[in-house]
């Protein structure tokens, strides 16, 4: 997914509700999160998660790590941060390359030039700081961070589309993370759902071991929330893109309807109103997968 700038603006509002659920507190308990941890956050948008990393595994005890492709969002992270008295090491340097942005300049040549520049550059990780890096491309090609290891590396997409639509974005972050991870280390991947638990959320870790050596998984789960569901979908505005998510263009509609003038509370009613197929639940999805 492209993440925009109208969109980041979103997220924003929608982690803020998804913090309140205390579902950032959630994540870090089952990444099983230790005072003395080492943790990536890889997409950290806002940094409402990696904040409640930083109150259990303290920058000043551990090396503390958030990358994000989306600007506006690394630099709430970092805001953020500062409020809350953490020193931090801020570096988002845009690459000019982008397809989407100088369609007619780019070339493959340029971009892998663009990178080894930007994992040339002074891109290092300080010690007691938080640091927040990235730059507008797939964060799973960042390898300035190679020599560091981590106890945990997290992907918290949960606005993201559905399990099965993630799986190659998923399969290329597990890839990546596989050497910036220390032996047993605990890659921990979140994601808003809308699944038959019993089918789509079973399939997904066994796809993905297929293909991604190295990992045993150790532990998944499904939170059953209307609250929790609706957190992550409230920010989605544009009917063409989601409403893959409705039964109908009628329903879809009628949430556009929704978000555009009510508020949090409405929406959970308006979810709760609208039924649903009976064999789909709506809540988030965790996997927790462990470095062998
Ligand atoms: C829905 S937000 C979740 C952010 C954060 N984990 C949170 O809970 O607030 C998804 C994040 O993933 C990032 N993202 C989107 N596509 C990505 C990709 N291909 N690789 C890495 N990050 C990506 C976005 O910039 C965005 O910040």
């Amino acid at each position: 997914m492209k993440f925009d700038s109208h969109y980041a603006k979103l997220w924003e509002r929608a982690s803020e509700r998804i913090d309140d659920l205390g579902i950032y507190r959630w994540i870090v308990n089952i990444a099983g999160i230790g005072p003395k941890d080492s943790v990536w956050d890889r997409g950290c948008g806002p940094g409402r998660g990696l904040l409640r990393v930083c109150e259990v595994s303290n920058p000043n005890n551990s090396l503390i790590l958030g990358t994000d492709q989306n600007e506006f969002l690394l630099k709430s992270a970092k805001d953020r941060m500062e409020k809350n008295g953490y020193a931090v090491n801020y570096q988002y340097k845009p690459m000019v390359s982008i397809p989407s942005v100088i369609e007619d300049k780019f070339t493959s040549e340029k971009m892998e030039y663009e990178y080894k520049v930007f994992d040339n550059s002074s891109t290092e990780l300080e010690e007691g700081k938080v640091n927040l890096i990235g730059n507008n491309y797939l964060t799973s090609r960042y390898e300035f961070v190679k020599g560091h290891e981590f106890d945990k590396v997290m992907f918290v997409f949960i606005g993201g589309y559905r399990l099965q639509s993630d799986f190659d974005l998923v399969k290329e972050i597990l890839l990546h993370s596989y050497s910036y991870l220390k032996d047993n280390g605990i890659f921990l991947y979140v994601n808003r759902e809308w699944v038959t638990p019993k089918t789509e959320l079973d399939e997904f870790p066994q796809k993905i071991l297929k293909v991604v050596k190295g990992y045993e998984l150790i532990d998944y789960g499904f939170e059953e929330s209307i609250e929790n569901y609706a957190a992550a979908l409230f920010p989605l505005q544009n009917v063409s893109d989601f409403s893959q998510h409705f039964r109908s263009r009628e329903v879809a509609n009628k949430y556009v309807k929704y978000l555009n003038s009510t508020s949090f509370e409405n929406f959970v009613d308006f979810l709760t109103e609208v039924s649903w197929n009976n064999d789909l639940s709506m809540g988030l999805c965790f996997y927790k997968f462990r470095k062998v």
